[in-house]
């Protein structure tokens, strides 16, 4: 990383939900680098335990990592997560909000089943809220960060055919981001994050291997995300952080650094 990034996380409390695959997973194991204490959950115990294999070999001491099977829809497995990450490795600094789904099959509006619209506004939208419901109390006593994870497809003029449960739940967060700001202004920096392209993960296993092949690495998130949750009380805030302007505009990325420095 640039020296002039400042990605100090060493004994920070860094929660990633979804951190299991893709994008989340990525941020998990950057941050494991980065020597931060780890706690991650997501659904499936299976994914738990491959993620706990790749910890082992970063972490000396298992002490520093907790894992939790969690479903971000069910607020009593979010306080039980939160009470355990306090208890096992303290008051959490940064929460990174990353669990999501989207709709492979690309409904368009009018043959979209309920069902579907109402499991990824349920994920995305509900269970960030309960989420970030949960952890911003806990934030607000280390004065951390609260990173969400949004999408170019949640940015205003890119809502785009065949995605209406995705785009809408995306700008919904996006609202939701500037509400939190604005309540935990000087207390807590709440920023959203988005690839602002398609990166090999998951929401793309319909596509062939060469298909796939085309797409980003999930690499690419890691340096803006560990950049955001590094930031110090009362620094940038509100703002939609785009990962892929932050690795090809340099002047984009200096006018952030400078944002977080407050030099302007
Ligand atoms: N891939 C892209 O191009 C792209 C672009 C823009 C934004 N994003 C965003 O990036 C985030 C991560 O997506 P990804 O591409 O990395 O997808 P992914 O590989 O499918 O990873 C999603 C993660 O979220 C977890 N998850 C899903 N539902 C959950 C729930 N109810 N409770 C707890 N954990 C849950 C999954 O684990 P379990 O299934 O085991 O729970 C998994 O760990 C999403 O918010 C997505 O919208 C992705």
């Amino acid at each position: 990383m640039p020296r002039e990034i400042n990605i100090d996380l060493e004994g920070k409390v860094l929660v990633v939900t979804g951190g299991t695959k893709g994008l989340g997973r990525e941020i998990a194991l950057g941050a494991a680098k980065e020597k931060a204490k780890l706690a991650v959950c997501s659904r499936s115990e299976d994914f738990l335990e491959n993620l706990k294999k790749d910890l082992d070999s970063i972490y000396d001491d298992q002490n520093d990592y907790y894992l939790d099977t969690v479903d971000i829809n069910e607020v009593n497995m979010l306080k039980n997560f939160s009470n355990n990450i306090v208890k096992e490795l303290g008051e959490p600094d940064v929460l990174i909000a990353n669990a999501g789904v989207t709709d492979q099959k690309h409904h368009s509006l009018v043959d979209l089943p309920d069902e579907t619209w109402e499991k990824i506004i349920n994920i995305n939208l509900s269970g960030t809220f309960y989420t970030i419901k949960t952890f911003l109390p806990l934030l607000e006593k280390t004065r951390g960060n609260l990173i969400i994870m949004t999408s170019l497809l949640g940015q205003k003029g890119y809502g785009k055919a065949n995605d209406a449960p995705y785009c809408a739940s995306k700008f919904g967060l996006e609202g939701l981001a500037e509400v939190a700001a604005d309540e935990y202004e000087g207390k807590v920096n709440v920023n959203t994050i988005f690839p602002a392209e398609k990166v090999n993960t998951n929401f793309f296993s319909h596509l062939s291997k060469e298909e796939r092949e085309k797409l980003s690495d999930p690499e690419v998130i890691v340096e803006p995300t560990l950049f955001l949750a590094s930031l110090p009380t009362g620094s940038l805030t509100a703002h939609s952080l785009n990962a892929k302007k932050w690795r090809e505009d340099l002047a984009y990325q200096k006018d952030l650094l400078k944002k977080s420095r407050k030099e302007n």
